[in-house]
């Protein structure tokens, strides 16, 4: 579903992915595990079209995007959640929820298919609808970020580190939202960074390790 070919990339004129290769297969729940600094964040970011590549290919699909633009990206159906949740304070939560979807002017029906999905799988935003995105506690605004992702993330999602900062028990049900999605949306690929292998490798049937803007191994994990 989604590929990167020997992706390289240069930030303030210092190489900071060097080479990076990986396969999303359609229905895929992978992770990309590497320190603070390693480049994850910048990957998922090259994989959007938000910073020019030195060199490499971006696949969707099978067919390039390098060149695309990061908004017609979106609109091919990758989500993406990053690593600030970035939700609108005076907005509610179904408005943030939809916005996205409404700004890339995506159908309405499937939209709204989508966002029946999300509060079936994750009841908590169903209760918390017509809140205010700015009263939200920390995980919450998690919860809104991940089914925002999902909303437009018809074929892949792209989560950056969305465990930090969460308590255990959060973290927990986290995993758990994030297992029950995998099985209700099971065409959609999902890429999930993280610094601490630990949390993802019970859910995640591959998982990449990248140090230094390089991948260094790809363990493929029986699936659990
Ligand atoms: N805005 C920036 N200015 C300069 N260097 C940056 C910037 N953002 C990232 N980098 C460099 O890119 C490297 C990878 O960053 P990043 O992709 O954010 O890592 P990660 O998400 O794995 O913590 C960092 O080590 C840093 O040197
Ligand atoms: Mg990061």
């Amino acid at each position: 579903m989604l590929e990167l070919r020997a992706v390289a990339a240069d930030i303030a004129g210092a190489p900071v992915l060097r080479g990076v290769s990986m396969h999303l297969p359609p229905g895929g729940l992978v992770a990309l595990i590497g320190r603070n600094g390693a480049g994850k964040t910048t990957t998922l970011r090259a994989i959007m079209g938000l910073l020019p590549l030195r060199g490499g290919q971006v696949l969707l699909g099978g067919e390039e995007v390098t060149g695309v633009p990061a908004h017609h990206r979106a609109r091919l159906g990758v989500g993406y959640a990053p690593e600030e949740r970035r939700l609108f304070g005076p907005f509610s939560v179904r408005q943030n929820l939809l916005l996205p979807a409404e700004v890339l002017r995506l159908p309405a029906a499937e939209t709204a298919r989508r966002l029946e999905a999300v509060f079936t799988f994750l009841p908590e935003l169903a209760t918390l609808a017509d809140r205010r995105a700015a009263g939200l506690s920390g995980g919450q605004g998690k919860m809104v970020a991940l089914g925002r992702a999902l909303i437009v993330g018809t074929r892949a999602v792209l989560l950056d580190e969305p465990f930090q900062g969460l308590a255990p028990a959060l973290a927990q049900r986290y995993a758990d939202a994030l297992r029950g999605l995998h099985a209700a949306f099971p065409r959609v690929a999902l890429l999930v960074t993280e610094s601490n292998p630990q949390l993802l490798e019970p859910l995640v049937d591959t998982t990449y390790v990248i140090e230094r803007g390089e991948i260094l191994t790809a363990d493929a994990a029986t699936a659990a």
